[in-house]
């Protein structure tokens, strides 16, 4: 069976979705991977390294889709793109299609899908089970998207994150306050600590204290009551109320006086990201100070941030709103990535080396979109019972 990898072609995008690695584990599943040129170019993987590791190197994307059995992918195939042309429809139909699909952003364009014959998954649908850890798309990257924002934020910051004693004096440390201590937010709390900032973090859900604390962070609480019914049974977080939020932009206010870098992180599955940092809020903040918004592509956590930009404020604070984060470390996203789908593939691939689609498996039934002409998944059933039956998609990629 052919697997057909082609370039990414979609703005900000420089990851793969498969890796040499990759590709040597396809092989020995018996499968045939057919690799774009240049497809591994904004990560670094060239095309030698793709024939060594047993695939078939295609001139461009129609080549490599020709005939494929799988496509695997980071983005959305582009449709009837006057640019980038019309990946969906080099496909055959039959072609099982795999990769960040955004279904509930799009679900024109998985209407398409169907429409083309095409088996379609989206990766950020596999639910968060046990069994399903090693396809955990959302924390692969979202890992890499927390330690990344540290580092911009220090790229950016006009002094040293640790102390230092010098003869010419002492440095202070830097004091680092991350909003949202998922796992995004959990890495940069790591990253920070590592750098020897002074962290603290803060989250809604009760649960995150102890994860924060065993970092070396400081928990900033709220309402401890309140917080321990803010989490969902999927560990997820719920919208707070006005009150609750009035009370943690209080407290943050007042830790901002001591803060230099803030890290906002903070999603909420099925609705835009929670306001954390109002525009008086970040008014309040020292000259220089740095605020990476991680959450901008879902609307942002703090009033000011603009997709894709960074915003130097009145007061002189910079806001950063980089899109795609994990996008910017290609490299090890594209293998995190890349050894997610091999996990998938594993699922859906039988020991010949043959499709064996079983939609009574949990994990498979919860990323199907389409088949057979149909769109399938429950998810895209009509709202509101779409956004309550797998809340999590809406905050995917
Ligand atoms: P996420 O990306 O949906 O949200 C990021 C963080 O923002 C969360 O910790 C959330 O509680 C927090 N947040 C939401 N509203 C907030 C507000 N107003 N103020 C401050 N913080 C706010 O979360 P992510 O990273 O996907 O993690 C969600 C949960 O899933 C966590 O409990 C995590 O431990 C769990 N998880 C479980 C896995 C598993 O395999 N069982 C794998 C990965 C995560």
């Amino acid at each position: 069976m052919r697997v057909a990898i082609i370039k990414e072609r979609r703005a900000h995008e420089r990851r793969v979705a498969a890796t040499p690695d990759s590709v040597k584990h396809m092989a020995a599943m018996g499968l045939e991977p057919v690799v774009e040129r240049a497809a591994g170019e904004a990560a670094y993987f060239t095309d030698e390294a793709y024939r060594a590791a047993g695939a078939t190197v295609a001139p461009d994307a129609a080549a490599a889709l020709d005939n494929a059995d799988i496509v695997l992918k980071v983005q959305r195939p582009l449709i009837g793109d006057a640019a980038g042309g019309d990946e969906l429809h080099m496909m055959k139909r039959g072609a099982v299609l795999i990769g960040l699909l955004a279904p509930l952003q799009h679900r024109d364009e998985i209407a398409a899908y169907a429409a083309a014959g095409i088996s379609a998954f989206a990766m950020e649908l596999i639910p968060r089970i046990t069994r399903a850890q090693t396809m955990d798309v959302l924390s692969s990257q979202a890992n890499l998207a927390g330690y990344k924002a540290v580092l911009d934020a220090a790229d950016e910051f006009g002094r040293a994150l640790p102390m230092m004693m010098t003869a010419a004096g002492t440095i202070k440390a830097a004091r680092v306050l991350v909003m949202g201590a998922g796992v995004a937010g959990l890495q940069a709390i790591a990253t920070a600590r590592r750098l020897g900032a002074i962290v603290s973090a803060t989250d809604v859900r009760a649960a995150a204290r102890e994860q924060v604390e065993s970092l070396g962070a400081t928990f900033i609480t709220v309402d401890e009551e309140a917080m321990r019914a803010a989490e969902t049974a999927g560990g997820y977080a719920r919208e707070m109320g006005e009150d609750f939020q009035r009370r943690q932009r209080e407290k943050i206010a007042e830790a901002l006086r001591r803060t230099d870098i803030v890290i906002t992180t903070a999603l909420i599955p099925g609705r835009p990201a929670p306001t954390l940092l109002t525009q008086s809020m970040v008014a309040g903040m020292m000259p220089g100070s740095i605020i990476v918004d991680l959450a901008v592509e879902a609307g942002g956590n703090v009033e000011g941030s603009r997709p894709g930009e960074t915003a130097t404020t009145a007061n002189g604070v910079k806001i950063i709103g980089h899109l795609n984060m994990p996008s910017r470390i290609p490299v090890d996203a594209s293998q995190l990535y890349a050894r997610n789908l091999q996990a998938f593939l594993a699922l859906i691939v039988d020991m010949e080396g043959r499709l064996h689609i079983d939609t009574d498996d949990e994990i498979v039934k919860a990323a199907l979109l389409t088949s057979e002409g149909a769109v399938v998944n429950p998810v895209l059933a009509p709202p509101p019972a779409a956004s309550a039956a797998q809340p999590a998609a809406e905050a995917g990629q």
